[in-house]
């Protein structure tokens, strides 16, 4: 039946992350898939998740569907996370938000939103982007497209680039933008930045979708949802898809939430069930197991307490990863520039490396990263860290 399709080609972190698993090596490092690691190189299961998790299954409740919008605990926890409980966007309830299959669930449901609602706009993503962004909206019908975001020279963003890129689209495209911890560069942008963009997508009247996958991963919480919640101040209408993949390290419960901000309550009853109408088309409801557990450790005020401790942790513990691979580097490889891993934040960063280094590092060394030289830094503990210096202190 199938005998006539394009055989996949695989996706291009996950089919690396499968090469490490396959390598026999004891001292391979694994710097590919965007997963968490404790120093001793376990992906962690939270205490407040694992609480939580008990106290909910305790209650014994029947497994009845949820509505198509998810649980409204999760839904009103997922605002005042985002948004911050006093934000006046949140008070006066001109936010719609439905829960969904991560944050590539409502990148998918908010793209078929906006496919349908303007069906002749363009998305416009960063270059280089994840990968996924121009598949998921390809596949709600969408044509995706390119603007400037990275600048190799100062391992930052172009931002000259970027506003001239944006400068010059037609009015209601639609722009992603990462409020925090870009993937794949780990470059971000300054606060200053973040309102002279605002002012720029406000005067030409663009559509921004903001994906925040890594909220807590760059500065704190509050500080990584800067431009989200400056967006909503200046009046914007605007997409937000979040994900507690990472922070909450949960990636297979697929927990995330999309987000619309809107002019006002009524447009938020409009815009919610159209969100409805696309979650029943896609795949009805969301589950109900991980969505729990989280509204519980966001409503439960010790269970916060551990849970933001544990985020402050993770978030520490990268700091530290890219602090020693800078010094290592200094020393290793003084000609090599290492700067990008102290001046970059979050999971990832780019090494700059080309694809012959790249590949030899996977084979003499058994230290993978991605084609596109993007590391996660996560998977550098202190016991592998000066091993991975050098290694590539050899290659460079
Ligand atoms: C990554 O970029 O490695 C993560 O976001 C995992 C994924 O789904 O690609």
């Amino acid at each position: 039946m199938f005998e006539h399709v394009a055989p996949y080609a695989g996706d291009p972190i996950f089919r690396v992350a499968a090469q490490y698993q396959a390598d026999p090596r004891e001292n391979k490092v694994n710097l590919t898939i965007g997963l968490y690691f404790e120093d001793d190189g376990s992906v962690p299961l939270l205490a407040a998740t694992q609480a939580a998790e008990q106290r909910w299954a305790a209650q014994k409740l029947s497994r009845v569907y949820l509505p198509m919008e998810g649980l409204e605990s999760y839904r009103n926890a997922t605002q005042k996370l985002v948004f911050g409980d006093q934000h006046e966007a949140y008070l006066s309830q001109r936010i719609a938000t439905i829960q969904t299959l991560g944050g590539t669930g409502a990148l998918k449901v908010g793209g078929d939103l906006l496919h349908e609602a303007y069906p002749n706009s363009q998305m416009w993503i960063s270059d280089p982007a994840w990968d996924n962004h121009h598949a998921i909206f390809g596949g709600c019908g969408i044509k995706t497209n390119k603007y400037r975001y990275f600048d190799p020279q100062t391992q930052g963003v172009d931002f000259n680039g970027m506003l001239a890129d944006l400068n010059h689209l037609p009015e209601d495209s639609f722009v992603l933008l990462h409020p925090c911890c870009h993937n794949p560069t780990g470059a971000d942008l300054s606060t200053a930045q973040w309102d002279e963009l605002i002012a720029l997508l406000q005067a030409k009247k663009l559509i921004p979708f903001l994906d925040m996958a890594y909220q807590g991963f760059g500065k704190g919480l509050d500080e990584d949802a800067y431009a989200i919640r400056a967006m909503a101040e200046a009046g914007l209408e605007f997409l937000v898809a979040n994900s507690y993949s990472k922070n909450f390290s949960y990636y297979a419960e697929r927990c995330g939430a999309l987000s619309v901000v809107c002019k006002d309550k009524a447009e938020v009853d409009l815009t919610l069930g159209k969100l409805k109408a696309w979650v029943r088309k896609n795949y009805s409801n969301p589950p109900i197991h991980g969505g729990a557990a989280i509204a519980l450790v966001l409503t439960d005020p010790e269970l916060f307490q551990s849970w933001e401790h544990d985020v402050t942790a993770m978030r520490a513990r990268i700091h530290t990863m890219r602090q020693a691979v800078h010094q290592h580097l200094t020393r290793l490889a003084p000609h090599y520039d290492a700067d990008y891993m102290i001046k970059q934040q979050g999971m990832f960063s780019y090494t700059g490396l080309s694809l012959e280094q790249i590949l030899r590092l996977r084979e003499e060394f058994g230290v993978y990263m991605l084609d596109s030289g993007r590391i996660s830094i996560p998977g550098l503990t202190t016991k592998n860290v000066e091993y991975y210096a050098k290694s590539l202190a050899a290659v460079v």
